[in-house]
C-alpha cells in the first residue's frame, strides 16, 4: 500500500470542498456582476445631446429649444427631456441659456412680462434677466442664467451640460 494514497476521509473533503466552491462562486458571481454593472457600461460617446433645432434656422429671437436623452441611474434607465433658449448675438454667436431660474429654479420665458419686454421673466417671484441671460439687479435672481456649451454636427445643434456663466 502506497503513503500517499488519499483516505476516504480526505477524498469527500476535497471533493464536497470543491463542489461547495464552485456552487458558491455560481451564486455570488451573478451578485457581484449585479452590484458593478454600471462601472462597467460603455459610456456615451460624447457630451453632447442632439437637439432637432438646424443652425442655420437660429434667429436673434431667443427660441426654446426642446431636447431628450437616456439618463443612467444605477440600473434604472429614463428619457429626460430639457430646454434651451437658443438665439444668434449680434456677433452671428450662438448663445444656449437654461431656463432655470437662478433664484429658487423655477423656469424663465422671454418676453411675457408686459412691463418688460425683451426680458427672461420668471412667473415665480418676478425674477428678471437680460436676452444675455444677465440677472437684473433689484429683483430676485442673484445669478446670470446657467449657459449650454453647444456643437454643431451634421448641420444641428448639440448642447452640453449647462453650467454657471464665466465672468458672471
Ligand atoms: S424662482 Fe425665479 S424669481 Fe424666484
Amino acid at each position: 500500500m502506497s503513503k500517499n494514497r488519499v483516505s476516504r476521509r480526505q477524498f469527500l473533503s476535497y471533493t464536497l470542498t470543491g463542489v461547495g466552491g464552485f456552487m458558491a462562486a455560481g451564486m455570488l458571481m451573478p451578485m457581484v456582476r449585479f452590484a458593478i454593472d454600471p462601472v462597467l457600461q460603455a459610456k456615451a460617446a460624447g457630451d453632447f445631446i442632439p437637439t432637432k433645432q438646424k443652425v442655420a434656422e437660429i434667429t436673434n429671437v431667443p427660441t426654446r429649444v426642446d431636447y431628450t436623452f437616456e439618463q443612467q441611474d444605477a440600473w434604472y434607465t429614463s428619457d429626460v427631456t430639457g430646454t434651451a433658449w437658443v438665439y444668434k448675438d449680434e456677433q452671428g454667436e450662438i448663445v444656449a441659456l437654461s431656463p432655470v431660474c437662478k433664484h429658487l429654479g423655477c423656469v424663465v420665458d422671454w418676453n411675457t412680462d408686459k412691463t418688460h419686454p425683451e426680458h427672461f421673466y420668471c412667473p415665480c417671484h418676478g425674477g428678471l434677466y437680460t436676452k444675455d441671460g444677465t440677472n437684473v439687479p433689484g429683483t430676485p435672481p442673484i445669478a446670470s442664467l446657467d449657459v449650454f456649451p453647444y456643437i454643431e454636427k451634421d448641420g444641428f445643434l448639440y448642447l452640453g451640460k449647462a453650467e454657471p456663466r464665466k465672468g458672471a
